[in-house]
């Protein structure tokens, strides 16, 4: 069965494949925002893949439309397919649309269009 490490909680199990991360994450434990309740809409479920990226599922549209990329994915859209080493996304404020944007697109000010003064 695929291993699932959360490296921020260290924490680690094994699923079966197929799993989505967000049910692993709260079977092992792991607090992770899911607003929407999984449905995709949200976007608050945002883990950061460390390893094995090549072993989740395809984004899906959802996420496609979020316009998340690597190493970024919905938790409640990632499926199992192998071992993954993923840590929870940091969310400042889930009812924001910055809380779409990955923290290491922001700058200093919060805000990715202002630079840093
Ligand atoms: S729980 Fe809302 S998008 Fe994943």
């Amino acid at each position: 069965m695929p291993r699932v490490i959360f490296v921020d909680e260290g924490k680690a199990a094994e699923f079966p494949t197929g799993k989505t991360l967000l049910s692993c994450a709260e079977e092992m434990g792991v607090r992770v925002s899911h607003v929407c309740g999984g449905d995709g809409a949200c976007g608050t479920c945002r883990i950061e893949v460390i390893d094995g990226w090549q072993n989740l599922t395809p984004p899906t549209p959802d996420e496609t439309y979020k316009e998340l990329e690597p190493p970024f994915r919905l938790s409640c859209q990632a499926r199992l397919a192998g071992d993954v080493i993923v840590k929870v996304a940091k969310i400042e404020d889930a009812g924001s649309t910055k809380s779409l944007i990955p923290n290491h697109l922001l700058s200093s000010s919060g805000h990715p269009d202002r630079p840093e003064s």
